[in-house]
């Protein structure tokens, strides 16, 4: 494993996103990973604006999860740099990593609560581990939190009586429990019916518009349903970026790949 070290203030922690405008707070520089001799990332560049919501897309397989587990310190690259803010992940020890994670919160593909834990102590998990907050404080941040996401009053049900949907809006109160810097979600619309999908894409940009500074990353192969809520999308292929842009730029794309991929179509140069 290479462990290039690069200075705190090197310029690529600055890098200007050239979609939006804005600073990078994500940046992967030339990052490679491979599984034995699975390549998975073979030099991918990456800028994730500061304040903004990307949408990262590509299809199953193609690393997209793997991408995000290196920022939240659950993969380790084999060579590249990858900087958050002003840290550079690479050169950092497990505990700094550690830290870097806590600036980040995360809405699981499969909401992934605690089975046993009623509502209230799902979105409290974090809290109770990581923080000295008082019942009082906690009770009040959770009012708030449900509130947000809509769901109001439903503090003593259990993960078992909530739908599929309301499932993953609880997800999302417990990952900004901690009112973290960076909120990824990995397949937010996954398992959800169009109606509830679109419900979904509202709250992400509810959630984005009301926690200012806020970066949001939303993975997603389904393409259609986040389109129209990305403030910059990146299309990954075969390991690297193989195309971003504004929403507009994808839609009206002539790439044949970008095309076919859109449209969901068999026919293409992307095969089964
Ligand atoms: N810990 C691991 N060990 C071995 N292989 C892995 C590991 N994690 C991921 N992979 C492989 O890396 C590739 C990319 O996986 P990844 O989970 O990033 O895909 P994805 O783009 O998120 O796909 P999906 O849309 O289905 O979620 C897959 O082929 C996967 O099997
Ligand atoms: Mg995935």
């Amino acid at each position: 494993m290479s462990q290039r070290s690069a200075p705190p203030d090197d310029p690529q922690a600055e890098a200007e996103d050239p979609v939006t405008g804005e600073p990078g707070a994500i940046v992967y520089s030339d990052v490679h990973k491979a599984f034995g001799d699975f390549k998975v990332l073979k030099g991918l560049d990456l800028i994730i604006p500061r304040g903004k919501i990307t949408v990262i897309i590509g299809r199953s397989g193609t690393g997209k999860s793997v991408t995000m587990k290196h920022v939240m310190g659950l993969l380790r690259c084999d060579k590249g740099n990858i900087w958050v803010g002003k840290d550079e992940l690479t050169s950092m020890g497990d505990r700094r990593l550690r830290k870097v994670r806590d600036r980040f919160g995360i809405v699981f593909q499969h909401a992934a609560l605690f089975d046993s834990m009623n509502v209230f102590d799902n979105i409290c998990f974090p809290l109770r581990e990581h923080t000295r907050m008082s019942n009082r404080e906690m009770k009040a941040k959770v009012t708030d939190l449900l509130g947000l996401v809509g769901l109001s009053g439903t503090e003593t049900r259990m993960p078992s009586e909530l739908s599929g949907g309301m499932k993953k809006r609880v997800g999302l109160a417990r990952a900004l429990a901690r009112d973290p810097e960076f909120l990824l979600y990995d397949e937010p619309t996954t398992g959800l019916d169009p109606i509830l999908s679109a419900a979904m894409d509202e709250l992400i940009v509810t959630t984005h518009k009301a926690k200012p500074g806020l970066t949001s990353v939303i993975i997603s192969h389904d393409i259609r349903a986040v389109m129209h809520i990305a403030d910059k999308m990146v299309m990954l292929y075969e390991g690297v970026v193989y195309d971003e842009g504004t929403p507009e730029h994808f839609e009206t794309s002539d790439d044949a790949l970008i095309k076919q991929f859109i449209a969901g179509s068999l026919i293409g140069p992307m095969s089964v």
